[in-house]
């Protein structure tokens, strides 16, 4: 099974595109694909793939009630489907104020069973839900977690639950290779639940073309720390227009969604957008991607083909397996 917490210290290194784009992905290679987002915030997984009509109801039954164990309803009436096949259980506003409910379970539980504040096993809670109570590896082969790293206890759930961790990361000022609050975090987490944690990858992304850029991404790709199996280039107007199309890249370049002016007005729509080489093979790339996290990482068979059917044009065959960039097959 796939399990993998896309994570990064910093905010806006492109994890909730990636997480999307991987998602997808995976679900193209015939892997049953569940994406679980925790973070309440606006721009996340939930409203990119506009799910979640519930998300501000408090009396709505959502993941935090599953989670601290006071369920409103069914599990699996949580989760939805989005129209490229992923599953997606959405975030709700409670998970902002997931550690004040916590704390409140941790006192009430403690005092009844007189126990310790620490021994209680506050970031195992997710684990025993998923994969205890709920037996998600019966319904799933790959689960994926776009978590809000500045809200610690439910990042620690995710990685306690999926102990698999896929790093993208984004040219800085400096851009040098550090990832030491990550490799903090691991070592802390490693120690304190003793548990292991496994680096899958880092993704470099939104690189450019400039010097600093390129040069930044030479370092990921030779250093032996830690693999780095594709490099995703600067595609602000692809992946931007994921938030139109409501879905993934791969959505994005089949439909193709385009936003423009049209009679002093910003519209999106499908059936506009040019099909660019440039982004065919960034699908490639967020395809290698998977494919790497699926078969390196988890030992995994999966499909290597990608058939894009791109409106009004040629079917696009590629075969990872191959190194020539892209086949094209008449519709
Ligand atoms: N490869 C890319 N190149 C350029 N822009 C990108 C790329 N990938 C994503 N973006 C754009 O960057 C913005 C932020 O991306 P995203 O929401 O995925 O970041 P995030 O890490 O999830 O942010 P947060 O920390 O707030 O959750 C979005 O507008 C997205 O379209
Ligand atoms: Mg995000």
């Amino acid at each position: 099974m796939i399990t993998a917490v896309v994570y990064s210290e910093s905010g806006g290194t492109f994890k909730t595109t990636m997480t999307a784009n991987v998602a997808v992905a995976l679900e193209r290679m015939g892997q049953k694909t569940l994406v679980i987002d925790l973070d309440p915030q606006e721009g996340n997984l939930t409203s990119l793939f506009d799910v979640g009509a519930h998300r501000s109801d408090p009396d709505a039954d959502n993941l935090v009630k599953h989670i601290l164990d006071m369920p409103d309803g069914k599990f699996e009436d949580l989760i939805e489907t989005s129209d490229e096949g992923i599953d997606i259980i959405p975030s709700h506003d409670m998970l902002g104020d997931f550690t004040s409910n916590l704390e409140q379970k941790i006192s009430y539980e403690t005092g009844m069973k007189n126990m310790s504040r620490e021994e209680y096993p506050r970031f195992e809670l997710l684990y025993e839900l998923l994969w205890d109570k709920e037996e998600m590896h019966e319904e799933y082969d790959a689960v994926l977690i776009d978590p809000n790293a500045r809200a610690e206890d439910l990042l620690y759930n995710a990685i306690f639950a999926l102990r698999t961790l896929v790093a993208p990361v984004k040219p800085a000022g400096k851009g040098n290779l550090s990832l030491d609050g990550l490799e903090e975090l691991v070592g802390n987490m490693e120690s304190e639940l003793e548990i292991e944690i496994g680096l899958s990858c880092v993704v470099p992304s939104g690189v450019g073309q400039t010097n600093a850029h390129q040069q930044y991404q030479q370092q990921f790709q030779n250093t032996e720390a830690f693999a780095t199996p594709v490099t995703i280039g600067n595609r602000e107007s692809l992946m931007d227009a994921m938030w139109e199309a409501r879905g993934s890249a791969f959505k994005v370049v089949e439909q193709r969604w385009k936003t423009f002016e049209k009679d002093g007005e910003m519209v999106s729509e499908a059936g506009q957008r040019r099909v660019r080489d440039r982004e065919i093979e960034t699908l490639r790339k967020l395809y290698e991607l998977a494919r790497f996290i699926a078969t390196e990482t988890f030992d995994t068979e999966i499909d290597p083909i990608l058939e894009l059917d791109i409106r009004d044009h040629e079917k696009q065959t590629i075969d990872l397996r191959n190194d020539e960039s892209v086949e094209a097959t008449s519709a």
